[in-house]
């Protein structure tokens, strides 16, 4: 656990929205993030809705080209990647959306949906199609009789182990999870995250974990990320970060829910004020609108960097 997998540098984006009468305006989603994830490791990206996380995952993906910055993976530059290279590079790189019911396609069966990508990029057909297929769905445990039955006639649970192994089908190094177990019920939840911390060791997969509960994340993964309006504002171990965080925003955060061993900050530490608009990021610190700690002017002036300190954290704050 130490090359990095994927390595991304400065990576940007920016949206051009209409804004009413007047006619365009730029909102900057994803405001150029430097991130490693180690192979074999789960990193959690957390953040508040809006804050950016899709976005990055859909840029590793390779479904949304940067404004800026670079994309490495195993080595290879990918962030222009095209035809062939990008097509491999996507048998390596998979995802699993939030809703299980909207990924899969009503009007096929189960067979379909985790035999499409086999077709489509090893050309796999009949028997080592069908066993593929088989042993893709064992994996996530759902047996042989699941196969020719279709989405609408599975929970909730079982449509997400589908979209797993579609997305672990053709042995992928790195899977981003978009929320994977938000739009589950309470009590399947538990069930999935449990497989999925299963799956990884027994795959040898790298987990890019996106999710906004914080629990969540504590439970199954080893380092976080915390985003805050398109920037990476803390980051280092979930040990580490959860029982002393260092940056005001990620304070907040942990203040807001209450988590089984971790120590919390003396009292619930409520901001002030929404989420700032991605079309007017506030200068200097995005955050120092809503800090209660800021400390002066640098703040409102100064765009403080993601420094590095002891234990392999990185936090940006001026404090
Ligand atoms: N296609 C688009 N056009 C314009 N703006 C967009 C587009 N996609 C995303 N955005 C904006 O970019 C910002 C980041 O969105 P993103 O979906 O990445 O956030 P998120 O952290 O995944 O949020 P959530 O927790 O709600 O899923 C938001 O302000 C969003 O409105
Ligand atoms: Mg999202």
């Amino acid at each position: 656990m130490s090359a990095a997998l994927l390595e991304v540098r400065g990576l940007t984006r920016h949206f051009r929205v209409r804004d009413g009468f007047r006619q365009h305006r730029t909102a900057v989603a994803v405001d150029g993030i430097d991130l490693a994830l180690r192979a074999g490791e789960a990193y959690g990206l957390v953040g508040e809705s809006g804050s950016g996380k899709s976005t990055v995952a859909r840029m590793i993906l390779r479904l949304l080209s940067p404004t800026a910055g670079t994309m490495v993976f195993r080595g290879q530059d990918i962030t222009a990647l095209q035809g062939e290279a990008l097509m491999r590079l996507r048998e390596n790189i998979q995802i699993v959306f939030q809703d299980p019911h909207a990924s899969l396609n009503p009007r096929k069966t189960i067979f379909f949906s985790v035999a499409e990508p086999l077709v489509i990029h090893r050309g796999l057909r009949g028997t080592a199609l069908q066993n593929r297929v088989e042993e893709v769905l064992e994996i996530v445990g759902l047996s042989g009789n699941f196969l020719y039955r279709y989405p609408h006639e599975l929970s909730g649970g079982q449509k997400q182990r589908v979209c797993i192994a579609r997305a672990v089908a053709l042995d992928p190094k790195l899977l981003v999870l978009d929320e994977p177990t938000s739009a589950l019920d309470v009590s399947v939840q538990a069930q999935v995250l449990e497989f999925l911390r299963d799956l990884k060791a027994r795959l040898d997969l790298t987990y890019l974990f996106i999710s906004h509960d914080l629990s969540v994340v504590r439970h199954l993964c080893d380092r976080v990320g915390v985003m805050y309006l398109g920037r990476i504002v803390e980051e280092g171990a979930v040990a580490k970060v959860f029982s002393a965080p260092d940056h005001p925003y990620t304070q907040s955060l942990l203040s807001a829910v209450p988590l089984p061993q971790a120590k919390q900050p003396a009292g619930r530490i409520v901001l002030s004020g929404d989420v700032p608009s991605p079309m007017a990021v506030p200068s200097g610190c995005a955050f120092h609108p809503r800090c209660p700690r800021k400390i002066g002017a640098v703040c409102e002036t100064e765009r403080p960097s993601l420094d590095s300190r002891p234990q392999g954290r990185r936090v940006a704050c001026h404090l």
